[in-house]
């Protein structure tokens, strides 16, 4: 099976030196790419040059860096796949206009105007051609976990979506949730690996 997965944050220049970015390591969206490999799928790994997760040798990632670049992967890449597994933590806000060179201190106070960005998931299943899967993630306060997600789910049309907490981000462990359009729900064993919670999510979604 054409999988294509995207792992990591997106950075958005503010001058010529500093980045709005996010705490994504990548691991999660590694760990499936590299499960995925192992079960002889063709798999595209999109990842954020951020990632402080390092992919092993062999599965030579595509980089991206923006909002707009993982954009042009996207639409370049979107069409072939039949699995879209959305793990990379894109940005909600993109300074509107990067500064020239690198912004000064001693020129004083600074404010960043901020535009909304670009959904880029809701896009793709808005574009998806049939027998195309989509899966998402959602980041979530673990209160609100399982509402939130469904609620995502729909808006953005997607055919499942993995619930995590909040606590997730930058942590080794995760105990997430998958949740199908059809309503079905299945809950990972809790405090899994990374590695080990990619191998239960491949499981669900592969069977
Ligand atoms: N996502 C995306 N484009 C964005 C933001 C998020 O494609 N600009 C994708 C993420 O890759 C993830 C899913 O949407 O698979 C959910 O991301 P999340 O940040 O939890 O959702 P938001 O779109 O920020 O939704 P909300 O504003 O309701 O929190």
């Amino acid at each position: 099976m054409r999988i294509l997965i995207t792992a990591g944050p997106t950075r958005e220049p503010i001058d010529a030196v500093r980045v709005l970015s996010n705490r994504s390591s990548g691991r999660m969206g590694i760990a499936l790419a590299a499960d995925a490999t192992a079960r002889g799928h063709d798999v595209t790994l999109l990842l954020g040059q951020g990632a402080t997760a390092v992919p092993a040798d062999g599965l030579d990632p595509v980089w991206f860096d923006s909002t707009h670049d993982l954009a042009t992967l996207l639409a370049a890449h979107a069409p072939a796949c039949e699995l879209l597994i959305m793990a990379a933590a894109v940005s909600d806000f993109i300074p509107e206009r990067a500064a020239k060179g690198k912004l000064d201190r001693r020129d004083g106070v600074r404010s960043l105007s901020l535009s909304p960005a670009p959904d880029l998931l809701a896009g793709v299943a808005k574009r998806r051609r049939a027998g195309q899967r989509i899966v998402g993630f959602a980041l979530e306060e673990a209160d609100h976990l399982e509402t939130r997600a469904r609620d995502k789910l729909k808006r953005k049309g997607l055919d499942a979506i993995v619930a995590n907490p909040l606590a997730t981000m930058e942590a080794a462990d995760i105990s997430g949730l998958l949740i199908e359009a059809g309503g079905g729900i299945q809950t990972a064993p809790r405090h899994a690996t990374k590695e080990e919670f990619a191998t239960w999510l491949l499981n669900a979604l592969l069977r």
